[in-house]
C-alpha cells in the first residue's frame, strides 16, 4: 500500500486537469486502489475480471476483482460504454480517474475513461453464477475455476498469508529453513503409505535403474530436517509431503503440505510443546491482522460460530494430558465410540474429537503413548510395563490431529536394537533433541473451520482424484 501511495504522489502531479492522450498511468491493484484516502483523480489503470455489472440509464457500474482483495472496485463509466461482452467473468483492463467515491460504501472509484475487454465470458457455459453462492461441494469439480469466487479467493488469501506467517515466526524466532528433498529413499514414518517413483519410460533392466535405491516421494522431511540439526539447533522445513492413504476422509490428502521444526539440546517435550503453540497462536494472529475480511467471510458463510471458537482458542493455553489419562476419560465417557478405547489401541477421529469437547473445546496435547503405536525414532520414557514414548500430538477442536512430534531416541544403544541404519548421527556428536510436523491443511481447517482438506488446496490430491 505504501508503494502505491508513492505512485500516487508521483502522479498527482498531472490531475489537476483531465488528463491529456496519450499519457502514462500506473497500474495499480484493486487492493492498492481501495487503499487509496484521498483519491483526487490520479489517471490508473487496474486490470481484473468483471464480478458484477449495473446498467442504468446514463451510467454503467461495474465491479472489478483482481485476486487482491475481496472487495472489487466499483468502476464508473459512461452508459455509451455499454455492451454485452462486458459481462460477468470477462476479464478487463479499465484507464480512467481514481475519484472519491459519492456513496458511503466505497471510499474510492474509478471514472472510466478506456475500457478494454481482455478476454469474453460466455455466462451460459460458466459454471460460476452471478450472485449465486455455490457450496464448496458443487465448486470442488472445477478446480480450474473455483478460485474466482469469494470463498475460494479468500480461502487461498489466508492460505498465502499463513504461509508468509509461519515463515515469519520461524524467522523471529531464531530457526533456519531448509529444503528437504521431496525424492527420498527412506520411508521415515514407516507406515508404509509410500508413492515409488520411476521413469514413465520403464526401465526393463534392473541394472538401468534411474536410481540404485527404490525412490519415494516424501512422506515427511524429519529425517532430513535431524540431520541438519547436527549442524544448525533450530531448524524447520514447509514443503509438500506425499501419503499414499486410501482415504476419502475430510481430513487426509494424497498430497498435503507440512511445517516441520526440530529443534536440537531439548530434553523435555514441554519445550517442543511451547514452539508448537507459540507457532499455532502467532501465525493465527497475523493472519487475523493481515487479511481480517478475508477470515471473517470463512466465518460467516462457511463456519457461523467460529470466530468465537477461534478467540477462545487463542486466549486459552493449551492443556496438557497422557495417552493414559486420555484413554481413561474414553473410557467414562457416555458416548458410544465405534471403536472401543483401551490401552495399547491408537486414538480414532471419534476419540480425538470427544477429547477436545471434554476439555472445552481448547486445544490439548496429549503425551507419552505405547511405544508400540509409535514410529522407531521415538525416544523411550523407560517406564516399564507401561513402555511409553515421549511423542505428543496437538488435538483441535473440529479437525482432530493437528500437530504429531516427539523426542528423538538420541542414544546408540537404545536405537541399535531398533534399527541399523540412522546410527551415525548418534555415534558423532549426538544430542538431545526433538521435533513435530503440523498438517498445514489442517490448520487452516482449524482457524476458518472450513470442514472438508479438499477446500484448502488449490488442487487437491486423493485416491481417484488428480485433476489437472
Ligand atoms: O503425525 P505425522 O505422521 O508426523 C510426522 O510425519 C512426523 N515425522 C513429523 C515430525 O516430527 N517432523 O504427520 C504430522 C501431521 C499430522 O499431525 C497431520 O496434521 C498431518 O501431518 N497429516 C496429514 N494431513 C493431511 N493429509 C494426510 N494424509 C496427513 N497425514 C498427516
Ligand atoms: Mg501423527
Amino acid at each position: 500500500m505504501l508503494g502505491a501511495r508513492r505512485l500516487l504522489g508521483a502522479l498527482r502531479l498531472c490531475s489537476s486537469v483531465s488528463c491529456p492522450r496519450p499519457r502514462a498511468t500506473a497500474k495499480l491493484r484493486v487492493r492498492d486502489a481501495l487503499g487509496v484516502q484521498d483519491a483526487s483523480g490520479e489517471c490508473v489503470t487496474v486490470q481484473g475480471w468483471i464480478r458484477s455489472v449495473r446498467s442504468q440509464k446514463e451510467v454503467l457500474f461495474l465491479h472489478v476483482n483482481d485476486g487482491s482483495s475481496l472487495e472489487s472496485l466499483q468502476v464508473v463509466a459512461d452508459s455509451s460504454f455499454d455492451s454485452r461482452e462486458l459481462a460477468f467473468g470477462s476479464s478487463v483492463q479499465v484507464q480512467g480517474q481514481l475519484v472519491k467515491s459519492q456513496s458511503k460504501r466505497q471510499n474510492v472509484e474509478l471514472k472510466a475513461e478506456k475500457i478494454e475487454v481482455v478476454g469474453t465470458c460466455e455466462a451460459k457455459a460458466f459454471p460460476i453464477k452471478y450472485k449465486e453462492r455455490h457450496p464448496l461441494e458443487y465448486l470442488r469439480q472445477y478446480p480450474h475455476l473455483r478460485c474466482r469466487t469469494n470463498a475460494l479467493g479468500s480461502i487461498l488469501r489466508v492460505r498465502s498469508e499463513a504461509t508468509a506467517a509461519i515463515h515469519s515466526y520461524f524467522k523471529d524466532n531464531g530457526f533456519m529453513h531448509i529444503h528437504t528433498p521431496v525424492l527420498t529413499s527412506n520411508d521415515c514414518e514407516g507406515a508404509g503409505e509410500l508413492f515409488q517413483v520411476e521413469p514413465s519410460s520403464k526401465i526393463k533392466v534392473p541394472e538401468e535403474n534411474f536410481f540404485d535405491v527404490p525412490a519415494f516421494l516424501t512422506v515427511s522431511g524429519q529425517l532430513h530436517l535431524e540431520v541438519m540439526s547436527g549442524a544448525f539447533t533450530q531448524v524447520f522445513t514447509f514443503g509438500p509431503t506425499f501419503r499414499a492413504e486410501n482415504s476419502q476422509s475430510r481430513r487426509h490428502l494424497a498430497e498435503f503440505y507440512m511445517v516441520e521444526a526440530e529443534v536440537s539440546f531439548v530434553e523435555s517435550l514441554q519445550d517442543l510443546m511451547q514452539v508448537m503453540e507459540g507457532l499455532f497462536k502467532a501465525t493465527t494472529e497475523m493472519v487475523l491482522s493481515h487479511c481480517p475480511e478475508d477470515v471473517e467471510l470463512c466465518h460467516q458463510f462457511i463456519a457461523s460460530g467460529q470466530k468465537d471458537r477461534l478467540e477462545h482458542m487463542l486466549k486459552n493455553n493449551f492443556l496438557i494430558i497422557s495417552y493414559a489419562e486420555a484413554i481413561e476419560i474414553l473410557k467414562q465417557a457416555s458416548q458410544n465410540f465405534t471403536f472401543t478405547p483401551k490401552w495399547g489401541v491408537d486414538l480414532q477421529t471419534e476419540h480425538e474429537k470427544y477429547l477436545v469437547r471434554h476439555c472445552g473445546n481448547i486445544p490439548v496435547f496429549v503425551i507419552n503413548y505405547p511405544s508400540e503405536l509409535k514410529p522407531f525414532y521415538m525416544r523411550e520414557n523407560e517406564d516399564d510395563p507401561q513402555n511409553t514414548v515421549a511423542a505428543v500430538d496437538l488435538l483441535v477442536p473440529g479437525v482432530g490431529e493437528l500437530f504429531g512430534g516427539s523426542l528423538r531416541e538420541e542414544r546408540y544403544h537404545v536405537l541399535e536394537q531398533r534399527l541399523a541404519r540412522y546410527l551415525d548421527l548418534r555415534k558423532f556428536g549426538s544430542v538431545p533433541h526433538g521435533g513435530f510436523g503440523m498438517g498445514f491443511e489442517r490448520y487452516l481447517q482449524c482457524i476458518l473451520g472450513v470442514d472438508n482438506i479438499k477446500d484448502v488446496i488449490p488442487f487437491p490430491r486423493f485416491t481417484h482424484s488428480c485433476l489437472l
